[in-house]
């Protein structure tokens, strides 16, 4: 059983969706801690609700994000935590901590990447129109929102849309989409091609 550890800053939905799986025994892992920037962030309670010890890290504490970062990573390797899930965690990482931790940290973005990067996926998608967007899990790189991307799922927009309506049916399929993500990391079948990923799926035989 792997330690993972979960990184946020808001609301933490996607945290309660993780801790609900890890909690049904869907997901063969232990959440080592659940990480804040922000002390007042809403997933903190979720975490104590559940048992889990939580930290919160003031960037104000911190010349740089390299400090900051530093901080973080000393706290995962204490914990020998192998997998570092970004979930709604509203800051750049370092390259340092990418690198300490490559292929071992992915993030949920709620929009299809490469389309609609950034802290406001939903309203730009609502702003340009498109018919379609959705959500995307992905490893972390140096750069944002870009590593290789594990899985997305498509959510049509309705002409009538608004952020608040949007985000509820973005919010369904990433409370699908992340745990899948997470269960297919921590089972050992993702595989990582330059940009792709592969899934290795079981050949079920008659
Ligand atoms: C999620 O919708 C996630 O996709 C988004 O933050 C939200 C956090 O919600 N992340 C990004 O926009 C990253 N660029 P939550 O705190 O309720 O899980």
């Amino acid at each position: 059983m792997i330690n993972i550890a979960v990184l946020v800053s808001g609301s933490g939905t996607n945290l309660q969706a993780i801790i609900d799986e890890v909690g049904k025994g869907h997901i063969p892992a232990k959440i080592a801690f659940v990480l804040s920037d922000k002390k007042d962030a809403f997933a903190l309670e979720r975490a104590r609700k559940a048992g889990i010890e939580t930290i919160t890290l003031d960037k104000k504490d911190y010349k740089k994000r390299e400090d900051f970062d530093r901080k973080i990573i000393e706290r995962l390797k204490n914990k020998n935590v192998e997998l570092v899930i970004l979930a709604g965690f509203m800051r750049l990482l370092s390259s340092y901590f990418v690198r300490e931790y490559r292929n071992r940290i992915i993030n949920i973005h709620p929009a299809l990447l490469p389309s609609f990067k950034g802290s406001h996926g939903i309203k730009d998608a609502l702003a340009h129109g498109v018919k379609v967007t959705g959500v995307t899990v992905h490893f972390v790189d140096e750069h944002l929102d870009n590593g290789p991307i594990i899985l997305q799922k498509t959510v049509d927009i309705k002409e009538d849309d608004t952020e608040e309506t949007l985000l509820e049916r973005i919010h369904k399929e990433e409370h699908k989409a992340y745990p899948e993500a997470i269960k297919l990391f921590v089972e050992g079948k993702l595989e990582i091609k330059g940009r792709k990923v592969k899934v290795k799926y079981e050949v079920v035989r008659r």
